[in-house]
């Protein structure tokens, strides 16, 4: 009898594919701390033209992503991040963003849904007048697909209504979009209209889409001009990192045509497990890769 396990624990838990390894055995490299590699580059264009921003930039992973985003919007000291309560950047990070970085995060209530009201959103915005005793507001976050939500996407209208609101008040939008590809998935909309709105986007390549390792951060060319320099800043500038940028082509390539299936997969289990006693996940509203039996968010 051929028994085999399916792994649910996360859509972090892949194995490289024969196409991912046979292309970083052969993948092309150079020194990319010095900006040679012509994989890494061959990924990042690609990246940047899939997300409609100038460029992009490969890091180790997507905390790194989120915080040498926060970083690059916040480099004057005093900033304040307003960011869901629920948030991964908030909850998962380490805090890094304060411990490492100084910038303080004010939190908005995430609703069930990932999204924050809007009209929260804009009360938490700190009034420069009071600048004196305030720290300055000077970037939003959302996060999309929103993990700690059982995976639910952010409308294009929902996003578009923050960048608004980040405008009106001149601020930067940053999304963390680890799973990106699965909003566009589920929602039918490139992933370039989803993030037309945001100043940049962390993505993760090595969630499920499948590669080893990675993720890339997006933006403008001054944003990632100066991400460059917080990335090597942090350890995160690699030599020969195209073996690694081969296998997230790869991902890319293969990998975003699989994602619908994932979602199948995602409900026809949550339905499953209800009928498990005990357990109760709420199938129908499982719109990603993710079913989750969990308590309520805690009042962080
Ligand atoms: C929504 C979200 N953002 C960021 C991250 C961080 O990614 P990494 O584990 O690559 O640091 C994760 C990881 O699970 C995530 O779910």
């Amino acid at each position: 009898m051929v028994t085999r396990t399916v792994d649910l624990r996360s859509d972090t838990v892949t194995k490289p594919t024969e196409t991912m390894r046979a292309a970083m055995a052969t993948a092309d490299v150079d020194d990319d701390v010095l900006c040679h590699d012509p994989t890494a580059l061959r990924l990042e264009t690609e990246m940047a033209r899939i997300t409609g921003k100038e460029a992009a930039l490969f890091v180790p992973s997507g905390t790194m992503g989120n915080l040498v985003s926060v970083l690059v919007h916040c480099d004057i000291r005093g900033s304040e991040v307003v960011l869901g309560n629920n948030s991964h950047i908030h909850i998962y990070e380490n805090g890094g963003i304060s411990t490492i970085g100084g910038v303080h995060p004010r939190t908005v209530k995430n609703n069930e849904d990932g999204t924050m009201d809007i009209d929260l959103i804009e009360a938490a915005i700190r009034d420069p007048r009071g600048a004196l005793v305030y720290p300055i507001t000077r970037l939003i976050c959302l996060e999309n697909t929103h993990a700690n939500s059982g995976g639910k996407c952010l409308s294009v209208e929902y996003t578009d209504q923050v960048g608004e609101l980040a405008k009106k008040h001149g601020l930067k939008l940053h999304i963390d979009g680890a799973r990106i590809f699965n909003a566009s998935v589920a929602l039918g909309i490139p992933v370039h209209r989803l993030l037309q709105a945001a100043d940049s986007a962390s993505i993760c390549l090595s969630k499920g889409l499948g590669a080893p390792v990675g993720s890339v951060i997006v933006g403008s060319n001054s944003f990632i001009a100066k991400a460059k320099i917080l990335r090597k800043t942090l350890g995160g500038g690699m030599r020969q990192v195209g073996i690694l940028c081969a296998a997230a082509i790869v991902a890319v390539q293969e990998n975003v045509g699989k994602l619908e299936g994932d979602h199948k997969n995602a409900k026809v289990l949550a339905e499953g497990l209800n009928k498990i006693k005990g357990i109760r996940v709420d199938a129908a509203s499982v719109e990603t890769n993710i079913s989750q039996d969990r308590p309520p968010p805690p009042n962080f």
